[in-house]
């Protein structure tokens, strides 16, 4: 049945079509509204703009749901593996254990990254940010595989350049870490497993010195399930307009890796723990953080807190914090900053500013904790959720093609000066 809404204005009415999503989402199609009244939408930030219709990723923001393909976080997170959760997201199914064999030997058949790519690396500065090489090595690799640049790929480069980007991406990682800690690259080792082998190139220096701890390795498994996909967030939408003129899918990747670098977005969990460090060095008044963060004529804002969809819970955030305790428990962790954190989490969720704006603590209120837990340094937690959210990067690329999506190009309301004559330097 066709469904439509009308809108009048200016004594002309016209009608939208009316589009139901699975999960009884309902949207007005407004793809037609320009060249039917001359009118467009105006929604800055996107904050009520479905951009595409998509598959792989339900959440609702009120009552804190989060499923990939149509299954729960808390189910992926309690009994997947991340290999698992990223076959699914990108070929849209469980995988068999065939078809599981099949994607792990792939990805680890391509774990290695060119040794001309070490050139690259010796050119950072001591202390550049992991998530800056991150993007600029991912972009790199275009060049290594001239195949995906080819508008005209065939599935099999696809496939391949996908396979080549899951299996790079911890390498690069790892390597950007060990740029700044001056020791020599680790090789992966492709018997591990995804996580296992990630930590072993950030912590192993020799093959028998290194111990995977399975507490470790379980909290980041989880971990990275957790932040697999997001549907249309900052950096996803990102990596969607970029592979929507047809650009590579290792240009897009790379462009969604730099948004998602931003404090606002998983810049968050790298600022969440320094501004624990700030309060700590200040005193620990938890009391005047809380004011900064309420006094609009500051722009501080309590890291780690809100979220643009989540205005309950973060459902992420609910399994994490749980595994934190867990963590912390199991190694023995004992850290005046996770106790500032349990206060100001206290006393903000009391705080009728927060209660009342919905803002809860966020995923990366706690990735962050638990990640300095695992003893992983504060600058590499963003590429901590790159690595997560790389599989659900791809899909959503995938998706954009398969469905031939055309190039984004929003429009605007334009403010600035009506046309004005050029005045001579001497006159101005
Ligand atoms: N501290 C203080 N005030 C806040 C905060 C905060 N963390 N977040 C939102 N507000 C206030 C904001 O000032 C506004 O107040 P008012 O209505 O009086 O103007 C109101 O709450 C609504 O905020 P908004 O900026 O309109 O909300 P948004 O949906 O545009 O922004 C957000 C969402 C996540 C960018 C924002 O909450 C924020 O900046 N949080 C801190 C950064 C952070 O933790 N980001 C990680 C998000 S989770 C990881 C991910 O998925 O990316």
């Amino acid at each position: 049945m066709n469904e439509f809404a009308q809108l009048t204005f200016e004594e002309k009415t016209i009608e939208l079509p009316v589009v139901r999503g699975t999960e009884q989402e309902i949207a007005l199609d407004i793809s037609k509204l320009r060249g039917q009244s001359g009118l467009i939408t105006l929604d800055r930030g996107f904050k009520n703009t479905g951009a595409t219709h998509s598959a792989i990723t339900y959440l609702d923001g009120e009552k804190g749901i989060l499923r990939y393909r149509g299954y729960s976080i808390e189910e992926l997170a309690e009994n997947a593996t991340f290999e698992e959760v990223s076959y699914l997201l990108i070929y849209g199914e469980l995988p068999t254990e065939e078809r599981l064999d099949w994607f792990n030997n792939s990805v680890s058949h391509h774990t290695l990254v060119h040794e001309n790519m070490k050139t690259f690396f010796h050119g950072f500065p001591l202390g550049a940010h992991p998530m800056g090489m991150l993007s600029a090595m991912v972009s790199t690799l275009s060049t290594f595989y001239p195949a995906a640049q080819n508008a005209n790929r065939s599935v099999e480069d696809i496939e391949l350049t996908i396979h080549r980007l899951i299996a790079k991406l911890p390498t690069l990682a790892a390597q950007a870490y060990k740029h700044n800690t001056g020791h020599p690259a680790v090789y992966p080792q492709n018997d591990l497993s995804y996580t296992e082998n990630f930590l072993y190139m950030m912590f192993g220096l020799r093959s028998e010195d290194y111990m995977i701890d399975p507490v470790v390795n379980s909290a980041l498994n989880k971990l990275l399930i957790l932040h697999a996909d997001h549907e249309q967030n900052c950096s996803t939408a990102t990596v969607r307009v970029v592979g929507s003129s047809r650009a590579n899918l290792y240009s897009s990747i790379s462009a969604g890796i730099s948004a998602l670098w931003g404090p606002l977005h998983g810049g968050a969990n790298q600022a969440v723990i320094e501004m624990l460090e700030q309060i700590k060095a200040d005193g620990g008044d938890l009391q005047k953080w809380i004011d900064k963060a309420k006094d609009k004529t500051d722009s501080f804002r309590l890291m780690g807190f809100g979220h643009r969809v989540y205005k309950n819970f973060d459902p992420r955030a609910k399994i994490i914090k749980v595994a934190a305790d867990e963590v912390l428990e199991a190694l023995g962790v004992d850290d005046p900053i996770l106790d500032i954190a349990k206060e100001l989490e206290a006393v903000a969720l009391k705080d009728e500013y927060f209660v009342s704006r919905g803002l809860y603590p966020n995923v990366d209120f706690y990735s962050g904790i638990i990640y300095r837990a695992l003893g992983i340094p504060t600058e590499m937690f963003t590429d901590m959720f790159a690595l997560g959210r790389l599989p659900g990067w791809i899909a959503q690329w995938k998706e954009m093609t398969e469905n031939n999506e055309p190039i984004g190009r929003p429009r605007q309301v334009y403010t600035g000066h009506t046309e004005r004559s050029f005045v001579p330097m001497s006159q101005r």
